[in-house]
């Protein structure tokens, strides 16, 4: 139904008021007993080889919602019910911020990708805290937070920023995501610089709090190999849980849409199939320099089965997705899941564990 009947009419919209609609709607469904249960009972799938236990957290399935969908955390009780075997919140910053000017998403239909320059819009770090604290959800929830969008706050003002946020989710996340990738000076440079990784998280002070939830870093797609393993390199020597990988890419080769297109979206983010297989790569990557021992979130231009087991052969331990349920509707969880289950039984494999074992040998 999403393909032939939403999916028409939201694509008819441009793709801000698209997605404002649809996180409007999924926010007051979230609010409707009724409309949970429903929605429960249509996209809910449940599979014991599916579950796993991580971090000493149960996860139903391994299918998650990947972060900037639910920017403030408004939608999380609607996102359990359709299916998600966890939900990434963020990225969340210090300061509220209402991002840059529209437009600032753009869809490539035909590269099944997105283009997006949002500029770190949310609640702030204050508000959604209090909204998130309040909720009652049976799958883990993990915090993304980010510096805020102000090339004013730099140096350590920026990692001040960051520990603010950091302080405040803390004690009620299921896991904090930093979101490494977005710029924190004028001159746009990120936390992906080796120098200022190491002050963020020298400064959170990771390995020595016994009491603090796992804290994954999030790469962008764009690293070189010897970028990425120098970065990997300093997470590691601060005791960081576990990785996302990845985030979007400011590249742009490789696109069937035509040039022209792409030269009048401009600057932003590119996320969706186009980004798929750099993304693998680097999950690989991550697993072999890690040794297999740290937890990787896999994700970037899923948007089946095939491409989510692809993720985990290549290291991953869970995945999320963004840009494929833009194009698949809310259905694509249950799928995944399915073609997922499907694959284990097919291949005599009891139980997910066994992916990881396979590739591990
Ligand atoms: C519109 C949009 C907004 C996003 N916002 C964030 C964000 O705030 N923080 C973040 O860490 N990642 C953000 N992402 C990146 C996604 O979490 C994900 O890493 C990326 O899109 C690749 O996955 P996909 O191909 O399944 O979309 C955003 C992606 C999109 C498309």
């Amino acid at each position: 139904m999403y393909k032939y009947l939403v999916r028409p009419l939201l694509f008819r919209f441009p793709a801000d008021y698209a997605h404002e609609a649809t996180v409007k709607f999924a926010s007051s469904v979230s609010r409707s007993k009724w409309l949970l249960k429903t929605s429960n009972s249509i996209y809910n799938y449940s599979d014991n080889c599916l579950k796993q236990s991580i971090f000493g957290l149960n996860f139903p399935n391994p299918v998650g919602l990947a972060a900037g969908f639910d920017k403030n955390g408004t939608s999380c009780p609607l996102m359990e019910k359709i299916g998600f075997g966890f939900i990434e919140v963020g990225s969340i910053t210090a300061n509220a911020s209402i991002g840059n000017p529209k437009p600032r998403s753009f869809r490539l239909p035909q590269d099944l990708s997105l283009i997006n320059r949002l500029g770190l819009n949310n609640d702030g770090v204050q508000t959604i805290s209090r909204r998130l604290r309040k909720l009652d959800l049976n799958i883990p929830l993990g915090i993304n937070i980010a510096k805020t969008h102000d090339p004013a706050i730099m140096g350590e003002a920026a990692v001040q920023d960051y520990k603010t946020s950091f302080d405040m989710v803390k004690d009620f996340a299921d896991y904090i995501t930093l979101n490494i990738s977005c710029p924190n000076t004028e001159e746009g440079k990120t936390f992906e610089e080796p120098e200022t990784l190491q002050s963020l998280l020298k400064a959170l002070k990771i390995h020595k709090d016994a009491s603090l939830p796992p804290v994954l870093v999030k790469f962008s797609v764009d690293l070189d190999d010897s970028q990425l393993s120098e970065l990997i390199t300093i997470c590691e020597d601060n005791a960081i849980d576990g990785y996302v990988a990845t985030n979007t890419s400011s590249r742009r080769d490789g696109l069937a849409t035509p040039q022209k297109v792409i030269q009048n979206i401009g600057r932003g983010g590119l996320s969706g199939s186009a980004i798929k297989n750099r993304s693998t790569e680097i999950i690989s990557n991550i697993h072999a320099q890690t040794k297999g021992e740290k937890i990787i979130i896999g994700v970037g231009g899923i948007s089946s089965g095939r491409d989510a087991i692809e993720k985990l052969k290549a290291g991953a331990d869970l995945i999320q997705i963004y840009t494929g349920m833009i194009y698949e509707g809310p259905g694509i969880v249950k799928k995944i899941n399915q073609e997922i289950a499907e694959y284990l039984k097919t291949n005599g494999y009891e139980h997910i564990y066994h992916i990881r074992k396979i590739r591990d040998q």
